[in-house]
């Protein structure tokens, strides 16, 4: 069924949210559940149809996981050892699902394969193919150009030291997950530092990851105790509301219990220097759990800036909503180094393009990125998500600011990473006077 999100312009923000648990956590606190000993207990989870991929994946694998509610979880770990799924593993729309479990799923004896919806069986495998063949791993892409359906034998695997040609933290998180199975020490250097969450969480499971410089480590095989975890608000999900309340002077907006983890919160800095105003109080972590806080924001209309470099991978998946907040403020807002977007859920890059051109913006498009003439009004239009949650949220975001009615088409992807997006839209609307 195709489903469409209707926006008209908003005056200003207020009021309180509260965004739903971190995916990339999310996904994470399963995987490493599912291979403990012993029971874990998980808090905040996310359950979109990401992640509830990921959790199907593991009960396919034998792993008892009961929901006790929405976001509660208990996971009986299986110690390491998985049982040989029956079927094959469809990981949806989700490349944390597909890429991940490949990392686990080579160092398990038995033979899997891996599918996914349209998009994902579009997004390049070889990045992880490689590294987990070099281990010794039997496992092929059966798409064209090394993509999904994947097969994998698991079996014995060898330690390698592993240098990442992209920045991308699931590459790094699918070495490590093969490494942490099997004998030695299994090393992965990052060209410039990812989201961390694998390595924190592996300590919270019991397990040290050695970091020196830009060089991650693992010693297995090891062994992961269950644990209780609390998953904070997604970061990239409150980027929306970030981007809505500091283009809208006069917006008031709290955003509670919001994930602070240094290798995700770059957003903040950007948003700060176009103008968006940003006081952040810490809340007490849960017993090893990640850093969150309550943000206030107040809005007072946003200027343009320059986005590239070493912070591009701090802020790659709200990259989207930058773009439309660069179409919003005042000057010149430039993207670059950003090459990566083309492979994600869509080509971002693109599509971000399309969608401004369409709303009236004025945007000049590069392979890495794009700049954007920002300040020009913007005209409602008939939009599409491209199959792409991000693109959908992030487009519903320029309609607010809009003359007329905005329509995103196809915005049933929006479940993906943020059940509940229409409702906190509506609540927007609702709390502004
Ligand atoms: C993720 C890493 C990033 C990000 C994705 C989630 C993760 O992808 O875009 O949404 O959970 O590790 P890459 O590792 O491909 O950059």
């Amino acid at each position: 069924m195709s489903v469409s999100l209707h926006v008209s312009r908003l005056a200003k923000l207020t009021g309180t949210l509260q965004v739903p648990g971190d995916k990339s956590m999310s996904h994470r606190a399963v995987m490493l559940a599912a291979l403990a000993q012993g029971e874990s207990f998980i808090e905040g989870f996310l359950p979109s149809e990401d992640c509830l991929a990921t959790l199907e994946a593991f009960r396919a694998c034998g792993v008892g996981a009961e929901r006790v509610s929405e976001t509660q979880l208990r996971i009986v770990g299986s110690g390491g050892q998985l049982a040989p799924p029956e079927r094959e593993i469809d990981c949806g729309n989700s490349g944390t699902t597909m890429r991940l479990l490949s990392g686990i799923l080579a160092g398990q004896p038995f033979r899997s394969r891996l599918i996914g919806d349209a998009s994902l069986s579009r997004r390049p495998m070889g990045r992880i193919l490689r590294p987990l063949q070099e281990m010794g791993a039997s496992i092929t892409a059966e798409g064209e150009g090394g993509c999904a359906p994947l097969v994998l034998e698991g079996g014995k695997l060898r330690p390698i030291r592993y240098l990442l040609p992209m920045a991308s933290a699931q590459v790094k998180s699918a070495v490590l997950l093969a490494g942490m199975q099997i004998d030695g020490r299994t090393t992965v250097v990052e060209p410039v530092a990812t989201r961390d969450h694998t390595e924190r969480m592996l300590a919270d499971f019991g397990v040290p990851v050695a970091r020196e410089g830009d060089e991650i480590s693992i010693d297995g095989p090891v062994t992961l105790s269950g644990t209780h975890f609390q998953v904070p608000g997604d970061i990239s999900s409150a980027a929306f509301w970030l981007v809505a309340a500091g283009a809208l002077p006069g917006s008031q907006l709290q955003l509670e219990k919001v994930g602070l983890n240094p290798t995700r919160h770059g957003i903040l800095a950007v948003l700060e220097r176009m103008g968006l105003e940003v006081s952040v109080k810490r809340l007490p972590s849960a017993e090893g759990g990640e850093p969150l806080g309550d943000l206030q924001l107040v809005g007072q209309g946003l200027r343009g800036t320059r986005v590239a470099g070493a912070e591009i991978p701090n802020v790659i998946d709200e990259l989207p909503v930058l773009a439309v907040a660069g179409a919003l403020a005042s000057g010149v807002t430039e993207i670059r180094d950003a090459g990566e977007l083309r492979v994600k859920e869509s080509d971002r890059i693109h599509c971000v393009v399309e969608n401004l051109r369409k709303l009236g913006a004025q945007v000049e498009e590069f392979e890495d990125g794009l700049r954007i003439e920002g300040g020009r009004p913007l005209r409602g239009a008939v939009l599409e998500s491209f199959g792409d949650h991000r693109i959908a949220m992030a487009f519903a975001i320029a309609g607010l600011f809009a003359e007329g009615e905005t329509t995103i088409q196809g915005a049933a992807c929006i479940e993906t990473s943020y059940p509940g997006f229409a409702h906190h839209l509506e609540r927007a609307k609702h709390q502004t006077s």
